[in-house]
């Protein structure tokens, strides 16, 4: 695993949109041999969107040959509500770049059949050629996606019941109140996450930093789902100062040190 320690939320962001380009460059995507990119939402990946338009923009990359998934959607929320995982893809990235409608893949919360949309997606994802670079963030409780503690670390994308802690950290977006908040969500599996070639994940702030701590220095478990990174022969995580809290101090250095010379 890598663990890239920024100074703050804005050089992190930059990091992140500055190595999806690369990937994106690098693989040289044609419409046979589209670039596969996994998509997370949240106020995490915010910066490195703004970072990703700002690079189409000025015709560093296109978006033209990838394909994208997103990681989950909550359930019975309308597409059109502000706050479902749909709406917030269309204003914060894809209204602003060259991705074909049809190569963007969400999961359909509002599916007759649950369970049916959700093998679905695992059989788009696998006819895609799987995942090349999946990138998410990190829930204060270590959760990816919305894999909660306790989620199979093998599992696969499925219907969720998010847990109160979620649902309070994730009501600010629901005028406060976390019974606003949907109950369940659709969501990619940690096998799912962990099959794409590469794992990057966000990790900002102070709220996050016993999440990262579980994630580089615990355990591998199923109550921090994110420790299942440690597994992965590609992960990076990409954090700022202040998420680095809990971390011991020769786990930092080690870090520090060893990316120095790593300049992407
Ligand atoms: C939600 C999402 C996760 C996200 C987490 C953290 O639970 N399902 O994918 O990582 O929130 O969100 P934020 O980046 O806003 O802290």
């Amino acid at each position: 695993m890598r663990v890239i320690i920024e100074p703050d939320y804005e050089k992190l962001s930059q990091w992140a949109a500055d190595y999806v380009v690369s990937r994106i460059n690098a693989a040289k995507p044609t419409a046979e041999k589209p670039f596969v990119l996994g998509l997370p939402t949240g106020s995490s990946p915010i910066g490195m969107y703004k970072g990703l338009i700002k690079a189409y923009r000025d015709g560093r990359v296109s978006f033209k040959h990838v394909l994208t998934f997103n990681m989950d959607e909550y359930v019975g929320l309308p597409e059109e509500h502000p706050e479902s995982y749909h709406s917030f893809m269309r204003q914060n990235l894809f209204d602003h770049i060259d991705c074909p409608q049809e190569n963007i893949h969400i999961l359909n919360g509002n599916a007759p059949d649950l369970e049916a949309e959700c093998l679905r997606y695992e059989q788009m994802i696998t006819e895609a050629g799987g995942i090349d670079l999946f990138i998410g963030g990190i829930g204060p409780d270590g959760h990816i996606a919305f894999n909660e503690p306790g989620s199979s670390l093998s599992s696969r994308t499925r219907v969720k019941t998010l847990t109160t802690d979620t649902r309070v950290a994730n009501s600010r977006f629901f005028g406060g109140n976390p019974d606003n908040v949907p109950r369940t969500a659709l969501t990619v599996g940690v096998g799912t996450v962990m099959s794409a070639r590469e794992v990057i994940i966000l990790c900002n702030g102070h709220n996050k930093s016993r999440a990262l701590h579980a994630a580089v220095e615990g355990p591998i478990t199923q109550m921090w789902t994110i420790s299942a990174l440690q597994l992965h022969p590609h992960g990076i995580i990409v954090c700022d100062e202040a998420a680095c809290e809990e971390i011991t101090h020769g786990t930092y250095r080690f870090f520090k040190d060893v990316e120095k010379e790593n300049l992407i």
